[in-house]
């Protein structure tokens, strides 16, 4: 029976634990209603509102995502335009609409130079898992049918699909699920702070996973590597930007045994780092990009894998031996989502969005760390434009982690959340995460910080 007397008899949160199977949830603690359901009904800026009328500051920007901020017309407008115009037309066999054209020569505007076109899917998942299917193509088509497996790293996250959840590097994204899959092997994760050795620089520790990667090669033996895949900065792992001089010296590595990069974008596409992209922000030359997220600010689901020249040319000679491609979505380049995606990078540019996610990320970075470098169980404040985290530890000199049972980073987001501000507990360590919407102002970032350091004082003294 349903009934409306108090919040957990509420009609919503009742079917909520009757009916909805929520992803990334603990699905027990919830059906029992141990954790609460939250209805968000509305959302302005960089603020949520839930339907209790509680407004909160999203310093998380949903899923990192919500880029240029909540309620914007713009886009509302030209996804409603685009619903009464043409709801849906496929993009098989030569289809397009004029959203769907106007986005990919829009994106390949914004794209490294090298990059040639654009395969449209609905999510960053399924972008990866197209990469992957063409990175196989590609060779078999260049006659290497041998040269298939795929590197990933600890800590990367690239979805959460067979393939996909083969490539994250997470282990609750394994466990249980039967994966990795074969293909997929896993080397260091670029996190200097966690490194093993306490006395590397962080050029040497570079150095060092570089080696690591070749001798992986080498074991594996260099004709069975396809392709390497990572975050420009570590995302959901950690929030963990590379350290100096790690990008080159992969980046040799992959180019002395043929190896392909996929640069996953999907959280740093489109201005996060305060560069249009994240590729050209560390001079990644990628084979494959995948975007997803910012490319649309999440106004509806849209993802995509930027193809370059190089194998745009293979991809080519490829149909013409073997027929059409045998790969594509019913909504790939889905009209409403692409039109999502022309009015949000247009929105991108007029409010400058990429020049001041550089300036707010700087800004918050270094607040933070005024506010709590010096706090004896701070071990670390970093980031890149606006991904930024704080990380905390038992003790910082010599580092040892909390016990991961006493859950010190959810304590410190569940404070800040009390306090009306949303950071995420990142999955693996007791990280607080901040990626707000790029539209963040400095008042905004004034109110994170101040939130942020009473919620660590409560938690940890
Ligand atoms: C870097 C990265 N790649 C891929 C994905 C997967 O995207 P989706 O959740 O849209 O499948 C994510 C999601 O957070 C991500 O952060």
């Amino acid at each position: 029976m349903l009934t409306n007397d108090t919040l957990t008899n509420d009609t919503l949160a009742q079917w909520d634990r009757d009916t909805f199977f929520h992803p990334s949830t603990h699905l027990a603690q919830h059906a029992r209603g141990e954790t609460p359901t939250r209805v968000i009904t509305s959302g302005e800026g960089v603020h949520i509102t839930d339907r209790d009328g509680r407004r909160m500051l999203d310093a998380f920007a949903g899923l990192y995502c919500v880029n240029v901020g909540y309620g914007r017309s713009e886009i509302a407008d030209a996804i409603a335009k685009q619903a009464h115009e043409l709801a849906y037309y496929h993009s098989y066999v030569g289809h397009g609409t004029e959203a769907s054209i106007t986005l990919a020569r829009m994106i390949l505007d914004r794209a490294p130079a090298n990059m040639s076109k654009v395969y449209f899917g609905q999510s960053g998942s399924d972008a990866n898992e197209t990469n992957i299917k063409l990175v196989w193509y590609y060779n078999n088509i260049l006659g290497r049918p041998e040269k298939k497996k795929i590197i990933s790293r600890w800590r990367g996250y690239h979805g959460s699909g067979l393939m996909t959840g083969s490539l994250t590097g997470l282990e609750l994204f394994h466990n249980k699920f039967d994966l990795p899959l074969s293909q997929v092997i896993h080397t260091e994760a670029p996190y200097y702070l966690r490194r093993r050795d306490p006395d590397l620089t962080e050029e040497a520790f570079s150095a060092d996973c570089a080696a690591k990667l070749e001798a992986m090669i080498l074991a594996e033996g260099p004709d069975t590597i396809a392709a390497f895949i990572g975050e420009p900065v570590l995302g959901t792992g950690g929030i963990v930007p590379p350290p100096a001089g790690y990008w080159p010296a992969i980046q040799a590595v992959l180019k002395k045994y043929d190896i392909l990069l996929i640069v996953d974008e999907v959280v740093t596409g489109f201005g996060r780092l305060g560069s249009m992209m994240g590729s050209t922000h560390y001079g990644l030359e990628a084979d494959l990009i995948t975007i997803a997220k910012g490319l649309t600010s999440a106004y509806a689901p849209l993802s995509g894998s930027i193809v370059s020249k190089k194998m745009w040319d293979v991809l080519e000679r490829g149909t013409d031996e073997n027929g059409p491609i045998g790969h594509g979505w019913t909504y790939s380049a889905h009209p409403i989502g692409a039109a999502a995606g022309v009015a949000n990078l247009q929105l991108i540019d007029a409010l400058g969005l990429v020049e001041n996610a550089g300036n707010m990320g700087a800004y918050l970075r270094s607040e933070l760390a005024t506010a709590l470098e010096d706090h004896p169980h701070v071990a670390e404040v970093r980031g890149e434009g606006l991904m930024c985290a704080v990380e905390f530890a038992h003790t910082t000199s010599p580092i040892a982690f909390f016990d991961p049972a006493r859950k010190v980073g959810p304590a410190i987001s569940a404070a800040m959340a009390k306090r009306d501000v949303i950071a995420r507990a990142m999955p693996q360590g007791d990280i607080i995460g901040f990626a707000p919407p790029l539209c963040i102002t400095k008042g905004d970032v004034d109110q994170v910080v101040s939130v942020a350091v009473d919620a660590v004082k409560e938690v940890l003294g």
